[in-house]
């Protein structure tokens, strides 16, 4: 008996393959021992084939199978058989054809598994985490990464395409401005110093611009410190680029190509150019500034109202009054309402008419309009967010040139996000999504294909940041981005005099209410990058401690340069329709930040610190 040569896979075999001879390795996915007939499943990465093992035709295979149980690794010899009629499996791909057994070895046993990677999810994900090579054999995972795979060769073979170059930052750096908090790498050379993961390649990019490398791209790992959500891990991967001489549509183009390759590799046509409104709109209509197009727009009825009206109702007569409308949802009876509170964030200054019913009863009139502006049919849920007239008024809430007032800006917030709550909440009883299906609601069907054709992806860019956002606790305008994003030309001059009214040239793409990436054209004159630091707040002396080299490299002829960063886990997400970034990650952290597998972080050893010039505090 020589060694066996694998020479099919699983997955691949069809009703064509029949009287081939194949050897096929895998691992068992289920056995089912029927007396004289042994059917097992084999699996590999390419799917699953039913083996039978027939005493009759072949005893001592089918004696071995009697010792098999699942996840067990075995190889197979055998031919590829038509199935009788009855027994075709329309669910599987290879469920027309059959394998008879002609030889069965077992190359490896394995011990009885915590969970089994043949059924769907469990819902201890702590325990998949730390078992998680044995979850990543579950065929939706593996679904997961081949698209991922598929995805990052696409992007990459649209942006070299584009005359992209590729080139690695490093991994060991200094702190990177992108707000989070750093993860430190102490320095055994140099005691008390340390080394800063990168939260992203940002100020490398800038300095490859200035090397004279005009178009860079990197599939990048940043590290981020912060609070973990379902679509946050602190070490996650960017499709970072960055290019000399663009307008900020060179960039939206140089996306969007790559983009649409990223999808078409996912089966889906994503038609360009993506549409493009400003923040200002954006907060408007939705409420955000990652709107979903899914969902009906807001819309501002407070001409719908006279004065008098608005002021039995206790409403800011000089604030927008803003209708949220959630399709085929129907009216909510008080219990629901009342449970739905949470969901409304009063804190910022905005209130909530719930009961439109009653609202009919006062002002019918009114009414009467809201639902013909809003276009309501009979079994819309209709909500309406008005401005709280007793909320304090703050005062940063200078109304600047043309802009949204802080306070409208809280008014819409509060619309935008009981917007998108209302319909997640819904979404699976009503089908609240007008587009198709929801992300985070039908995605949790793991036997979905994630290629599905018919899911809708609405990609929209959002232009004209604002510059700064008031920060109530300290009572300061702070830069809403990272301190090298351009402000507009013609806005320069108001920087420090009216910093409500200056706009950035920053830029966000967003789909289906998810943030897919950021990014700006950058201030390359040293002259501007100062007046920024100085409108901070920051000192010169300071700014030189922080990017001392970046403000150097500045002086020594710095093209005019932009980029941007998208989140290449979330793209994967959302094309696969996962819940979590957790489910396209082979190994991913917990929401605590920890490795549950390699259990990591863990303690080091005394003599390991001790070498870093490190002292544990005794407490
Ligand atoms: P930003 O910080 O907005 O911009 O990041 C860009 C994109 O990266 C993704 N992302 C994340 N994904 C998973 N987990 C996280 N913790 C996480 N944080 C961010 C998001 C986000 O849109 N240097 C700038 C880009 C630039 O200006 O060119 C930057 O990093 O999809």
């Amino acid at each position: 008996m020589g060694e066996l040569q694998r020479t099919a896979m699983c997955g691949d075999l069809r009703a064509a393959s029949a009287g081939q001879h194949v050897v096929l390795m895998g691992w068992v996915n289920r056995r089912r021992d029927h007396g004289n007939l042994i059917f097992l499943d084999l699996r590999d990465r390419s799917g699953i084939v039913q083996i039978v093992l027939d005493k009759e035709l072949n005893p001592a295979a089918h004696a071995l199978a009697e010792q098999v149980r699942p996840e067990y690794v075995v190889a197979v010899a055998g031919t590829v058989r038509p199935r009788a009629a009855a027994s075709v499996n329309p669910n599987m791909p290879t469920g027309e054809i059959e394998i008879e057994a002609a030889e069965l070895r077992i190359l490896n046993d394995a011990k009885t598994p915590p969970f089994s990677p043949a059924e769907d999810a469990i819902g201890n994900e702590e325990l998949r985490l730390k078992y998680r090579y044995i979850d990543l054999r579950r065929p939706a995972l593996q679904r997961n990464l081949a698209l991922r795979h598929k995805i990052t060769l696409a992007v990459r073979e649209s942006l070299a395409a584009q005359d992209f170059l590729e080139v690695e930052t490093p991994c060991m750096t200094r702190s990177t401005p992108e707000g989070a908090r750093d993860y430190l790498v102490p320095s055994r050379v140099h005691p008390g110093e340390f080394f800063a993961l990168p939260q992203s390649p940002q100020l490398f990019k800038q300095i490859l611009m200035i090397s004279g490398l005009d178009r860079y791209f990197q599939i990048a790992r940043c590290f981020r410190d912060e609070d973990l959500r379902a679509d946050r891990q602190p070490e996650f991967t960017q499709i970072d680029l960055e290019m000399t001489f663009p307008q900020q549509e060179t960039v939206f183009r140089v996306v969007e190509k790559f983009l649409a390759a990223a999808f078409g590799a996912a089966g889906i046509h994503l038609p360009t150019p993506f549409p493009q409104i400003t923040y200002d709109e954006s907060m408007r209509r939705f409420g955000t500034d990652k709107p979903d197009l899914r969902l009906p727009e807001l819309v501002d009825v407070r001409n719908a109202f006279d004065q008098p009206a608005m002021e039995t109702l206790a409403i800011d007569t000089n604030l927008p009054v803003v209708a949220i409308l959630a399709r085929g949802v129907g009216e909510l009876s008080r219990k629901e309402r009342d449970e739905n509170r949470p969901l409304f964030d009063a804190r910022k200054g905005a209130k909530l008419i719930d009961d439109i019913k009653r609202l009919e009863k006062s002002f019918p009139a009114a009414v009467v309009q809201i639902r013909e502006r809003t276009g309501a049919a009979a079994d819309d849920l209709l909500v309406l967010v008005a401005g709280d007239p007793t909320a304090r008024i703050a005062a940063s809430d200078t109304k600047s040139t043309g802009r949204l007032s802080e306070r409208e800006i809280a008014v819409y917030s509060a619309a935008g996000s009981l917007r998108t709550e209302l319909s997640r909440k819904y979404a699976a009883r009503h089908g609240a999504y007008q587009a198709t299906d929801d992300v985070l609601v039908r995605a949790q069907d793991e036997s979905q294909s994630p290629v599905d054709g018919s899911r809708a992806f609405f990609p929209i860019w959002v232009t004209d940041f604002p510059m700064f956002e008031h920060d109530a606790a300290s009572g300061q305008w702070l830069p809403a981005h990272h301190p090298f994003t351009s402000p507009h030309e013609a806005d320069m001059d108001r920087l420090t005099s009216d910093p409500a009214s200056v706009r950035a040239r920053y830029y966000d793409l967003a789909m289906n209410g998810l943030e897919l990436g950021s990014g700006s054209i950058r201030i390359y004159r040293k002259d501007v990058q100062s007046k920024i630091f100085a409108s901070l707040g920051m000192s010169d002396e300071e700014a030189r401690e922080r990017f001392g080299f970046f403000l150097e490299a500045l002086e020594y002829g710095t093209p005019p340069h932009g980029g941007i960063a998208l989140g290449l886990d979330r793209i994967v997400m959302i094309l696969a329709g996962a819940p979590s970034l957790r489910d396209v990650i082979a190994f991913p952290k917990t929401a605590k930040a920890v490795d549950l597998m390699v259990d990591a972080p863990s303690p080091v050893e005394d003599a390991q610190l001790r070498e870093l010039h490190i002292q544990r505090r005794r407490t």
